[in-house]
């Protein structure tokens, strides 16, 4: 028999579920109007393009730090827990500008979260999914008790007006949701992945080096910096949602052992309402299911997008708490993840 001493077991909860969510939106509204003086287009083609009549963009005041306290507030507040007992803290964004330290240590320490782990992932759309799954991860696996899983962007900082393709598409924003034990399961299997393959289709024009660079290269001809922003080749992106995503979700509900009928909303990232329009086709979702169509008012606040749909449709009685929620996010890298959930 082998002496080597046995590490003691690590117990966490048998299940966990969403205890809280709450969402920050920023106060300045950027109607399609707005949007036209920038680029040529017209409110009708956006509207029936994309979806969208208006977004809000974050003011000086809103910074990432900021709409995220407001947000994991809220979701505190609704989970009813002291923020104390918050044993980590993700926070998902690709649009926080200084890269070190990460943006997540400064809010759990203006939370009150104590010594709580705190890290930032970059998944784009996708990144309130990732977190869910860590944070799922974490309190089934011993290592918290309650988890705070934060989505916050300010993509009008990586917006070129000037771009007919992307101008009109982002939006700024924070949604939070408290992750912790559960009696019953309350957060399905995570149906996620990346294709690297695909990892132009949706960029940062240029990275920091480089535009840096270049700068220094024209230093003194008064051209001055280009400010790096997000690119992307809509058309691809578009049918790759259609085609691949619809397949995805479909995995998420088998894996949770659900139906499409037995949900209590869909809550897609809100990409484009077309997509989301073909994705209801493709899984037969019965008229009766609630949609998330947050983007009409919101835009595209990637990691941001779930987690703000989700709490309006809560406020707004669409849907309600203990529903089911098939919950799907994509987009740069190209990455996505998709759960079946219970609603807090
Ligand atoms: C961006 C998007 C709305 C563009 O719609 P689209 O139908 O693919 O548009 P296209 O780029 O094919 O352009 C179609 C026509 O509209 C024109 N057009 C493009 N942008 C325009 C704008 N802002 N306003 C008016 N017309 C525009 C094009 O010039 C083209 O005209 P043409 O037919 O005369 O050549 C769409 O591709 C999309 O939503 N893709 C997915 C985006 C997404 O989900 N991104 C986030 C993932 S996280």
């Amino acid at each position: 028999m082998s002496n080597t001493p046995q590490i003691r077991p690590v117990t966490g909860a048998r299940y966990s579920r969403i205890h809280g969510v709450g969402g920050y939106r920023p106060i300045r509204v950027i109607p399609n109007a707005e949007v036209l003086t920038w680029i040529d287009s017209s409110d009708e083609w956006i509207r029936t393009r994309s979806g969208i009549a208006e977004r809000r963009w974050a003011g000086p005041d809103e910074s990432v730090t900021e709409m995220s306290v407001q947000a994991a507030g809220k979701a505190i507040a609704q989970a009813g827990i002291d923020p104390a007992r918050i044993g980590g803290v993700i926070v998902a964004t690709v649009s926080h500008l200084k890269q070190t330290p990460a943006v997540a240590t400064e809010i759990a320490e203006r939370l009150g979260c104590g010594t709580a782990p705190a890290f930032d992932i970059s998944a784009a759309c996708a990144g309130f999914g990732y977190g869910l799954g860590l944070a799922d991860g974490m309190v089934r696996g011993g290592t918290a008790e309650y988890v705070l899983v934060i989505g916050v962007e300010r993509l009008s900082d990586l917006t070129d007006t000037s771009d007919r393709s992307t101008a009109f598409i982002f939006g700024d924003g924070a949604g939070a949701a408290i992750v912790g034990p559960s009696d019953t399961p309350g957060i399905g299997k995570l149906v996620w992945g990346s294709d690297g393959s695909q990892k132009d289709v949706i960029s940062q024009t240029e990275a920091w080096d480089t535009a840096f660079a270049k700068e220094d290269a024209v230093n003194g001809a008064g051209e001055g910096i280009k400010w790096p922003a997000l690119r992307m080749e809509g058309q691809t992106v578009f049918r790759w949602a259609v085609w691949e995503m619809a397949k995805v979700a479909q995995q998420a509900l088998d894996a949770a052992g659900i139906t499409a009928d037995q949900l209590g909303a869909f809550i897609p990232h809100q990409a484009n309402m077309r997509i989301t329009d073909a994705m209801i086709k493709a899984l037969k979702l019965p008229a009766s299911v609630p949609v998330a169509r947050d983007i009409t008012e919101t835009g595209n606040t990637s990691a941001a997008s779930i987690p703000l749909a989700m709490e309006r449709m809560l406020e707004s009685g669409e849907a309600r708490s203990g529903d089911l929620a098939l919950i799907i996010g994509f987009g740069a890298g190209l990455v996505y993840a998709a759960a079946v959930v219970t609603l807090p």
